[in-house]
Order: structure tokens, then sequence, then C-alpha cells
């Protein structure tokens, strides 16, 4: 009942919206047991779509990059169509892993095994097994690598390990058609950092929706974009969206908070006074500004452990003019620095929500986007109301 009430509440502006204070929050568990991660592992992150590269990181045929999800190792290539596939990175014959190096090329344009020389093509069909004759059951036609889905919108590549995944346009479907003036597929990685962040990956989520920690954790971003400001816009599927009003006119999220290049393609009209925070349950935070994207991409290492991979994408014009370095530093060290305040938060409840005496906390209203959140991984998990007891 309470859950109905709390999933009408995405409004847009000018619409009253309801602030609902003190639903309650996950018991610790839910950060911190092997049991619920490994559930997480199976039901979430082996089911629904995730993001795994940008498409320009393997511009060229037989390009690749190695993806890991728990003991699932991917290598997502290019074929030789400029089709993007995605295989188990694991051989046909006795199961030994193909490929160590996380990025490189496969210049022969074939993948070949280390261990007894069975050599596939880079569409995934065993081309080649040494000295093994057809017959008895041993076909080579039917020893094609193992493949995963793979789904590109606008330059990011996105992968389901599921047999047969719910289609991409349904479980994003708050992503169709936003955003397209930004032309994200023509963007390019400006920058990139690498966090080590030793929290629950659900953590970073839920700190991305909620800006009640903005006044006392994000001094400067508060200047650009006052907390009163932030209100969600969509909520379908596993997207969960919101924006921000730039106070400055023309500004961005940079150190001074001016634009950092000139507006993104056909970025116009209200766009260009907005950051956009849309999370893309669950491994990816996509930030669009008028001037650039941020992303982040999140990789569970463990129930207190994940890797957080930090993208600024700014257009290739903007990349290869010299006298646009600054306006790209700054944008870097605004973002590195919030990041860290944020990075600081989250490692720090995830000490304190591991204490016995942590009992089941409260949303305040402005937070209550997060119990939808919650609402959508217990969902996943087939909990309900009774595995939340403290
Ligand atoms: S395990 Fe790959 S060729 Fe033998
Ligand atoms: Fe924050």
């Amino acid at each position: 009942m309470l859950h109905k009430k709390v999933k009408n509440k995405f409004t847009k502006r000018g619409v009253d919206y309801p602030i609902i204070d003190g639903l309650r929050t996950l018991p610790g568990r839910y950060y911190h047991s092997r049991k619920i991660y490994d559930e997480e592992i199976e039901k979430i992150f082996c089911k629904f779509w995730i993001y795994a590269l940008r498409a320009e990181e393997i511009p060229s045929v037989g390009d690749y990059k190695l993806v890991q999800i728990e003991d699932e190792h991917l290598i997502i290539v290019r074929n030789e169509q400029n089709e993007i596939n995605a295989f188990f990175n694991l051989c046909r014959h006795r199961g030994t892993q193909l490929c160590t190096e996380e990025k490189g090329t496969f210049s022969k344009k074939t993948i070949q095994c280390p261990y007894h020389a069975w050599t596939y093509g880079l569409d995934g069909k065993l081309l080649a097994a040494p000295l093994m004759k057809e017959g008895n059951g041993f076909l080579k036609s039917e020893c094609r690598l193992h493949q995963a889905h793979v789904n590109n919108w606008e330059g990011f590549i996105f992968i389901s390990l599921a047999h047969n995944p719910e289609p991409f346009e349904i479980q994003m479907e708050a992503l169709i058609g936003k955003f397209s003036d930004w032309n994200m597929a023509s963007l390019r990685i400006a920058h990139h950092i690498r966090y080590e962040l030793k929290c629950n990956w659900k953590l970073i989520l839920q700190n991305y929706q909620e800006c009640y920690h903005c006044p006392g954790v994000h001094p400067l971003l508060s200047q650009w974009t006052p907390v009163q400001s932030a209100q969600h816009d969509y909520s379908k599927g596993a997207v969960i969206g919101g924006f921000m009003d730039l106070v400055n006119e023309r500004g961005s999220m940079t150190m001074d908070g001016k634009a950092a290049a000139p507006p993104v393609c056909n970025v116009s009209g209200e766009d260009l006074q907005r950051i956009y925070y849309y999370s893309l349950f669950p491994n990816m935070l996509l930030t669009p500004h008028p001037d650039f994207v941020l992303f982040h991409h999140i990789q569970p290492l463990g129930p207190g452990k994940i890797i957080n991979d930090c993208y600024w994408l700014f257009h290739p014009d903007v990349i290869e003019n010299k006298n646009a370095k600054n306006g790209i530093k700054s944008a870097v060290q605004f973002w590195d620095l919030t990041n860290q305040q944020d990075w600081q938060v989250c490692e720090q409840m995830q000490i304190g929500t591991k204490s016995k005496r942590f009992t089941r906390g409260y949303y305040s209203g402005r937070e209550d986007v997060l119990y939808s959140l919650d609402q959508e991984l217990l969902k996943a998990l087939g909990h309900t109301e009774s595995d939340l007891e403290d």
C-alpha cells in the first residue's frame, strides 16, 4: 500500500511532490552478506542488461576488451562485419580461458586457445581443432563460442548474460529517445579515472539519486545547482532519472561554474540549463551536461568492494582543440572532487552499517526514490517485506 503511494510520486515541476518522511531503509546485511551478494550476481548482474564498454574502445576489426562479472569472463570483440559480439571467455575443447590480456587486438582475426590451439573466428565459429576428426558426436559446427546478448545504445555497449533477456527497450524504456540531442554515439572519452572503493555497489546508486546530502557534502556543487532544484522526472523499468537546474546562464559543472565547451551537438532550450542524473540499474550512472557527458561504470567485487570507472565524454572537435584543454580539465577536477566527497560518505556508511547495533534507518522525503530503488532490488531478488526484518 505504502509502495503504491510512493510509485506515483514522479511528477513534473509545479505539480505537488509528496514528501514522505520515514520510509525504512534496507537492513545492514544487504550491504554485507556474501549470500545476498551472490544472489545479486546471479539474479541481477547475470540477468539484466548491464553496461560493458564504449564502442569507441574497440574501434577496429579484431579489437577486444575483457569484461568480468564474478565467475563469468567475457570477450567483447568487433567482428569482420563491424558488429560487436560478446563471447564467454572459455574454450569449447576443455574449457580453458582463451584470453587474459585485458584489452588488445586479435590481429590474425582469429581467437586461438593457448592450450591445444583450437581456433575460432571473430564470429565465434570454431575454425580449427588440430588433429581432430569430426564424428562420434563431435561436430565443429556445434562448438561455437558461447555467446552473450549485445545491445548498442548511443555508443554504450550493454550485454546480457541471460539466455532469453527481457528486451533492452523494456528494461531501459525511459532511455529510448531520451538524450538523442546529445548524439552520444559521436562523443569520445576525453578522460577516465578508476576508483577502487570499499563499499557495496548499491550505496553508489543510492548516493547518486539523492541530493539531501549535497549542502553538507558538496559545497561547490550546491553553488552551481541548488539542492532545491533537484527533481525526479522519470522512473520506468530499471531507469530512474532526474535533473537539477544550473544557476549560471550557460554554466556547467566545472571549478568556476562556466561551460567547459560549446553545447553538445543539438542540445538546446531548457537542456542548456540542466544537469541530468540517470541511474541505469544495476551498474551505470549517466550524467548529461549541456556541454559534456559524465558516466560511471560500477563493477562489484564482493559485498564491500567495487571498481568505479568514471568517464568524461566530449565532442571530438573539443578534444582536438588545444584551446579547450582548460575547460576539460576544469570539468575533470570538479567531478573528481565531487566523486571523492561522495566516496568518503559511502565508505563510511559501509563501515557504520556493519555494526550489530545498526537497525533499518529512515529515508527522508527527499530520498524516497531510494525506497523505489530498494523495491526494484527486492523484486529482482524475489525478496519480500518479511526478509527485511532486523
Ligand atoms: S582447452 Fe582449448 S584447445 Fe584445449
Ligand atoms: Fe553526492
